[in-house]
This record gives C-alpha cells, sequence and structure tokens, in this order.
C-alpha cells in the first residue's frame, strides 16, 4: 500500500516526498527523530515523546517547528490516513538544507528546518511472537559519542552492532562501556536477580528511555524492588532474567547473553508481567 508522509506541512504519498542532498540530516546526520507506537490506532506515550524531543531539539540549539498540539494532528492524521493499527509513527527534524555545505551551522531564518514523519505497520506489536520466546543478545563495546541522550540520527555504529549481532546468530547487541552495560543497539537494557530489577541509571551515556521510564513506574505501582545502578556484564550473565525496553518492542524478554543461557531459556516471570501490565496500561492511557 503506498502510504502517506509529512513533509515540511503536506500530506504526500511517500513516493513524492523528497529531501533536498543538501539536507544537514543526510550530509551530517544533524537532526534528530522520535519513535512513538501505536495500539488500537492509538499513540502510546505521545507528550513524553514529545518533552524528550523538545530535550534534544534543545541541546543542539534547534526549535520545534511545529506547535505541539499541530505535531499531535499530523501524528493522528497519518495514523487515521494510513489506516495503522498496530506500528510506529517515525518523526525526523534536521538542521534544513543551506545552499552549502559548511560545518557550521545555518542562519534559521535563512534555512528552514526539515521534517518528516511517517508510520510503519507493524502487526504483532502487542501479540509478539518473539516476546514469548525471548531474543539472545551479545555484547559488544560501546563506542559512540558522548551525548547518547540525545536521539540523534547518527546510528550507524547501533546499526554495525545489529549486523554483528545478526551475524553471529543472535538477535541484538548490548554495548559495553569499561565492562558495564550501557544500553542495547536501540533499546534499554535491565536485569533481573532475586526478584530485584536492575537497570542503568540515566546519564549523557543512554537514551533516556520513555518506555522505560513507563516500565519502572508500572514496576513500582506494583510493588516491584527496583534499583538504578550500573551493572557488568558478568552480572548480566549471572541474572535470573533479563529484558529490554524500546518503543518498537515494549518490554522484550532476552534468554541469552553471549552464548550463556538465562534460567531456564525461556522469557522470565517478571519480563513476561512487565510486558503484560505495560500493553494493558498503554492500552488505557494512549490518544
Ligand atoms: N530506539 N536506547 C536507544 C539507543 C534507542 O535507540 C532507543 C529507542 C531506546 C529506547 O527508547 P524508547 O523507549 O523511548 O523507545 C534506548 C527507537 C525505538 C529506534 O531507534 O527505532
Amino acid at each position: 500500500m503506498m502510504r502517506t508522509v509529512y513533509i515540511n506541512g503536506d500530506y504526500l504519498p511517500e513516493n513524492e516526498a523528497k529531501v533536498s542532498i543538501f539536507d544537514r540530516g543526510f550530509l551530517m546526520a544533524d537532526g534528530v527523530y522520535e519513535v512513538t507506537s501505536v495500539i488500537d490506532s492509538k499513540l502510546v506515550d505521545f507528550d513524553r515523546h514529545v518533552t524528550r524531543l523538545q530535550r534534544s531539539l534543545k541541546e543542539l540549539e534547534m526549535k520545534l517547528p511545529l506547535s505541539v498540539r499541530e505535531l499531535l494532528e499530523v501524528h493522528q492524521e497519518l495514523v487515521r490516513a494510513n489506516r495503522l493499527e498496530e506500528g510506529l509513527v517515525y518523526l525526523q527534524i534536521t538542521r534544513g538544507a543551506p545552499p552549502e555545505r559548511d560545518f557550521s551551522f545555518p542562519n534559521p531564518d535563512e534555512t528552514p528546518q526539515t521534517i518528516v514523519l511517517f508510520t510503519q505497520s507493524k502487526p504483532g506489536l502487542t501479540d509478539s511472537p518473539l516476546a514469548k520466546q525471548g531474543i539472545k543478545v551479545i555484547s559488544i563495546d560501546d563506542i559512540r559519542w558522548g551525548r547518547r541522550d540525545i536521539k540523534t540520527v547518527q546510528l550507524l555504529y547501533p546499526s554495525m552492532g545489529k549486523m554483528m549481532a545478526l551475524k553471529s546468530g543472535a538477535d541484538d547487541a548490548w554495548m559495553l562501556q569499561d565492562g558495564y552495560v550501557t544500553e542495547g543497539t536501540s533499546n534499554n537494557a535491565f536485569i533481573v536477580k532475586n526478584k530485584k530489577i536492575i537497570t542503568r541509571p540515566l546519564s549523557n551515556k543512554i537514551l533516556h528511555g520513555i518506555t522505560r521510564a513507563s516500565v519502572m513506574r508500572f514496576a513500582k505501582e506494583s510493588q516491584m524492588e527496583l534499583v538504578e545502578r550500573c551493572f557488568s556484564i558478568e552480572e548480566a550473565k549471572a541474572a535470573d532474567e533479563a529484558f529490554i525496553t524500546s518503543a518498537s518492542n515494549f518490554v522484550m524478554p532476552v534468554v541469552e547473553i553471549d552464548g550463556v543461557t538465562l534460567g531456564d531459556g525461556t522469557p522470565g516471570l517478571v519480563a513476561t508481567r512487565l510486558r503484560e501490565i505495560y500493553i494493558s496500561e498503554c492500552r488505557k492511557q494512549a490518544k
């Protein structure tokens, strides 16, 4: 099906939406993005995604080119126009296309930002066969830049990490700095030991996941014990269970790390319960 996408104020068929070769997103990865999940044709955690988007833009001296209300309308219109039931809305904002390639930022009064949004249908997002099976991860060095808290479109290394995982027969990679797990290639990492849920605290070293925050809130409300501290890859391999969180996977159990099976090799009770709670709460709160 030909999708309708949004580009700089227009709704167009996907094959008619074009961005300049001078766009700084293309030339310099000078842009930020958000991925908002859609359940029952409704947006999950929209307000929190916009708050993070505003922060990413501010850190890079950019502005939000639309009002929050307009942005919500664009998201909802794309969901409607594409009859999206389960999936994602992808949004990207770049510093635009100045007439020349130049390392200095263009004057924002002369160079309008580029904003694009499109949908991706993902049937089975909530009723995921993979979640019943769990995923395998490998560990790799985290060689990304120092501002991973900004959701920029510089995704080459995470993409390479994903390929390293696939080539070794795993599903994803957890990245390590000084022996400690930072996060997954496109998700936040958690382990569970003696019913305690452990995840790395927020800093510039990881993306401040919206799903991470929601899952932590739901875990606390369900009286689960939660600790924010760094954990090593050895500790992860000795954990009772592990899982990742992201808008594209919700809560996804991890059953193997670097070839070491966790527990009995099936999704853990805590991860499974948190996935159920997360999806049912999102169904109630999505808009
Ligand atoms: N990725 N860490 C990284 C490096 C990420 O790229 C993501 C999200 C997360 C989880 O954040 P959230 O819960 O807000 O989705 C953590 C998105 C889904 C992506 O790049 O497709």
